[in-house]
């Protein structure tokens, strides 16, 4: 999502793809310098250097976890001397320890292991620690020569079978380092957790634009080495660095991490098919080394697997699903506008076939009592002209992929997995829905609820909240919408009751911001539909 979405509502003639004609010309300069990244890995050296001469701190992006299950979690960090200037390590294997302690001081080890970071990874490095206790804290420390990372905590998941009284988890997206600080991770820091899930935008890919507190440090961002310049930049955000640090993440991306509003193997600008799978190649490659991810989301080329299932008990089970890689391109020429023919197409589709199948065979069999599907763009739809005789939909969103989400609100109402919740982000605004199987009744059977978060610190035009907030007479299913904070999504889970607090930071420029709670909803075990409280 960008704001020139909220333009074309508008009806401004602002058309970002001739906007970008420029950025474009360029692109197809830097795609043909780029190497397949399998090729560039062989040619790397596979000396090893123990004690490696550094010229500086080398954890300087700082240290995660995630991926968690009953018995083994990933560790991530990434050698990092020069991190702004691909990284400046050099080109040489390096072992890197780690330790897991039961305690915070680090004396009651474990586990324990060496493991080399490699050149063609960027020196970042991921640990799967096997053999962990179920449902507990453990905290973790890189070494490398002399030096130490911080420490990191982590948590393990439930074990298959129990059923925890209790969950805690804070989802957050969109955090475009140029619109604002990080300050709203400062305090989700701060929450009792235990655990943190990211829906996208992590990254941004534009280059450098002026009128907010920092710049990126780049162009936009082509070829590998920019990706790893741009994930290094973000990662040295100190109150980033802070909750990566404080609980093991889930995390999922949406279009920034590659290119904006890109769809499956099309652009959002004028790069070819091919151009386009050359940068998803990259940027995929870059996303696995900065994420805590499992190796079975090691990315083959310009495909990575990133959808997968999380069960913490038989209390709550995470379906995180990947809108970006498979989908069809967004019908009617993308934006906001009324629906085009090509919005009920039945072949177009937000995850592909396969992912769709996968889900709901998850949701058929999911024994858990909260069924949350963790995604990218809203699912629920929304009509954002406030006039009844006038529909415009964003067709970025679900609302441009109407026969894929029917076949997953009819299988709601027809299968009844066990209360299903939707976590969303990419639309900087906070909402929240009822899921309907047919949104224009509103006698129709409320399915789902959804709860959408706001950005980390991207933008929503203060312009647009008014033009939103008219159109929510014409929306019923919507019971809430915020544009004017930026923040989180804090949920409580117990075996009756689902509480999302809306959590806001005053400002996004400065980074002394305080947080508040802007609202909380709560969902009731077996009642589908949000209540405010
Ligand atoms: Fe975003």
């Amino acid at each position: 999502m960008d704001n020139f979405n909220f333009e074309r509502l508008l009806s401004s003639k602002i058309n970002r793809r001739s906007l970008l004609v420029g950025a474009g010309a360029l692109t197809g300069i830097a795609i043909a310098q780029a190497r397949p990244v399998t090729g560039f890995a062989r040619q790397h050296s596979t000396k090893v250097v123990a004690q490696p001469v550094l010229s500086g701190y080398p954890f300087s992006l700082g240290v995660a976890s995630g991926d968690p299950l009953p018995d083994s979690v990933v560790l991530w960090t990434r050698l990092a001397p020069s991190p702004l200037d691909g990284g400046g390590m050099p080109p040489y294997l390096v072992p890197v320890q780690w330790h897991v302690s039961a305690n915070e001081s680090m004396s009651q080890i474990v586990r324990s292991g060496t493991v080399n970071a490699r050149p063609e990874s960027a020196h970042a490095v991921k640990v799967n620690v096997g053999g962990l206790r179920p449902g507990r804290w453990y905290w973790y420390q890189f070494k490398v020569g002399n030096e130490l990372s911080q420490i990191g905590r982590t948590r393990t998941a439930p074990a298959r079978g129990d059923f925890p009284k209790e969950l805690r988890f804070a989802f957050a997206s969109c955090q475009d380092w140029q619109n604002g600080y990080f300050t709203a991770y400062k305090h989700m820091a701060a929450e009792d957790l235990d655990l943190v899930v990211h829906l996208g935008d992590y990254i941004y890919e534009y280059g450098p634009q002026s009128g907010g507190p920092r710049q990126h440090n780049s162009d936009e961002i082509i070829t590998l080495a920019d990706y790893r310049n741009r994930y290094a930049l973000y990662k040295t955000d100190p109150d980033l660095q802070a909750l990566h640090a404080a609980f093991p993440w889930i995390v999922t991306w949406d279009d920034h991490e590659v290119d904006n509003n890109y769809a499956g193997e099309v652009a959002e600008d004028d790069q070819s098919q091919q151009e386009l799978l050359a940068r998803r190649a990259n940027a995929y490659q870059a996303y696995y080394e900065h994420m805590p991810l499992r190796r079975s989301s090691m990315p083959r080329g310009a495909a990575m697997q990133l959808y997968r299932r999380f069960t913490f008990g038989n209390l709550a089970e995470f379906n995180v699903l990947d809108t970006r890689q498979y989908r069809s391109d967004q019908p009617c020429g993308d934006g906001l506008k009324p629906r085009c023919e090509a919005t009920f197409d039945p072949n177009a589709t937000m995850t592909g076939f396969e992912q769709e199948r996968w889900l709901l065979d998850g949701l058929d069999r999911s024994e858990a009592r909260w069924n949350v599907i963790a995604q990218q763009t809203m699912l629920a739809e929304y009509d954002f002209d406030a006039r009844p005789e006038v529909e415009v939909f964003n067709v970025d969103q679900w609302d441009g992929y109407v026969a894929s989400r029917s076949r997953l609100l009819n299988f709601l109402d027809k299968k009844k997995p066990s209360n299903p919740v939707v976590i969303t982000g990419d639309i900087h605004s906070s909402w929240v829905h009822d899921l309907k199987t047919d949104f224009s009744m509103a006698n129709s059977p409320t399915v789902g609820t959804e709860f959408v978060g706001t950005s980390i610190a991207s933008d929503f035009p203060s312009a647009f909240i008014a033009p939103v907030s008219a159109a929510l007479a014409d929306n019923p299913h919507t019971k809430f919408f915020d544009g004017a904070f930026r923040g989180y999504v804090r949920c409580h889970l117990t075996r009756q009751l689902w509480q999302s607090d809306f959590r806001a930071v005053s400002t996004i420029l400065d980074r002394n911001a305080t947080i508040s709670t802007l609202a909380s909803f709560v969902v009731e075990n077996g009642r589908s539909g949000a209540q405010r409280i």
